[in-house]
């Protein structure tokens, strides 16, 4: 039957995927958050590049590292200019007519096919099956952009990785960017094995139970694999044996933590019994006509003893974070906004005068619901806005980030 093919293609297609939204690997959380954080990080590196090309009228090349479906090109392309006006329908940071070669690499054949039904009718776009730590450089032209993003590196040894960041140095043309990230060491997702032994590169028992929220019994059944779990000290460490290692060819840029309190783990609190779901909360601020209820957003940080740094930080960021959530439910009932917990640093000036700026423009809206589809994402913006301003890069996010340039 020719239409039950059809629809058959289309499934396969991937195409027909649901969109993610609330659930899944591509939620709110993913598209909104944590590429555009990343996207964020890169942005000024990425806008002095582009520049360079443009002026030298050359293409960009990317080459992305456990590319999964595909995953780095979503996360390019929504990458927009600093100072694109309001008024302007593209401002995408690369435009989509310089992408000279985009090389994914993948070891996942069905990650591959699911990348190729989607991607794989362009030209300037490859997937090809290989082991990132046994790909041959030396055959490919040199790229500008490397990326491993999304915990890639986390299935090396720091041997491996240090191997693989050595090799791209050597490969890449000065000026080049590499963008990677391992998961966080001191992520409140797995408080429970948060330890002080820096002797042992610590791997944590991981599982994408996250598939499954809220079903024990499927979450029960899932394969369990092991990734490396990096502090700030570690991923400096690494940094200075790449350097070591190819004579200072590498620069780190930035190392900052993403998802401190959004993480995977936090809806399934499987490492840590104190997490609230606040990726499901902080997926539903950004969907579009879904009214979320604030109070359940708010946080009690559960502190881990011996660990005074990284308890800082997360009292720090809880209560700024529960101070924007309680000004913004105080300014929808049109009530005075809360005592501010402390001084208050410039990222939380920032935010809370933005959302007093969008409360008053939604109380004038008349069209629509403004406060789902306006308060809402724009408060899980500013919530991530000041996870970016207040971050320190020490391992207390689901990723730590580290942006390097090639220096030769
Ligand atoms: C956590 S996923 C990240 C996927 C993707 N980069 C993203 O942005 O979502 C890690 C990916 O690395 C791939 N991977 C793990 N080890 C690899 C290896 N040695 N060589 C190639 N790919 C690998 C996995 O198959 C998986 O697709």
């Amino acid at each position: 039957m020719s239409e039950k093919d059809a629809y058959n293609e289309a499934l396969r297609s991937g195409q027909y995927a649901k969109p993610g939204g609330l659930l899944g690997k591509y939620d709110n959380v993913r598209r909104f958050w944590e590429d555009e954080e990343l996207g964020l990080y890169l942005r000024p590196y990425l806008e002095e590049l582009i520049a360079r090309k443009k002026k030298n009228a050359e293409g960009l090349r990317v080459l992305d590292l456990g590319c999964g479906s595909g995953d780095g090109l979503e996360l390019l392309s929504g990458i927009t200019r600093r100072d694109a006006p309001v008024s302007e329908h593209d401002s995408a940071v690369i435009p989509a007519a310089m992408l000279e070669r985009y090389q994914g690499i993948d070891i996942n054949q069905g990650l591959l096919e699911q990348a190729r039904s989607i991607y794989g009718d362009r030209e300037n776009i490859a997937f090809t099956d290989a082991d990132i730590n046994n790909y041959d450089l030396s055959g490919d032209v040199p790229y500008d952009l490397y990326l491993a993003n999304y915990g890639t590196l986390s299935h090396n040894s720091d041997e491996q990785t240090v191997a693989i960041l050595s090799r791209i140095a050597g490969h890449a043309k000065d000026g080049a960017l590499v963008l990677v990230d391992w998961l966080g060491r001191f992520s409140y997702e797995w408080q429970t094995l948060w330890t002080h032994d820096f002797e042992h590169n610590q791997w944590m028992n991981y599982t994408i139970s996250y598939i499954y929220a809220g079903d024990r019994q499927k979450q029960a059944a899932l394969t369990y694999f092991p990734l490396r779990l990096m502090a700030r000290a570690e991923a400096l460490d690494i940094y200075q044996r790449v350097k070591a290692e190819t004579g200072d060819a590498i620069t780190l840029r930035q190392l900052a933590d993403r998802s401190s309190f959004v993480g995977r783990h936090m809806d399934t609190a499987q490492y840590n019994p104190h997490c609230p779901p606040l990726r499901r909360l902080v997926n539903s601020l950004f969907e579009p006509n879904a009214a979320t209820d604030l109070d359940e957003l708010l946080i009690r940080y559960v502190p881990m003893e011996g660990f005074p740094e990284i308890n800082a930080y997360y009292e720090k960021f809880t209560d700024w974070w529960n101070h924007l959530v309680m000004a913004t439910t105080a300014g929808l009932a049109g009530k005075t906004p809360p005592e501010a917990p402390g001084e208050i640093p410039d990222t939380a000036v920032e935010v809370l005068s933005n959302m007093k700026g969008v409360l008053k423009l939604a109380a004038m809206l008349k069209i629509g619901n403004p406060r789902a589809s306006l308060v809402e994402p724009q408060l899980g913006y500013c919530l991530r806005e000041l996870e970016m301003g207040l971050q320190q890069g020490l391992g207390c996010g689901h990723g730590l980030v580290a942006l390097f340039e090639i220096v030769k």
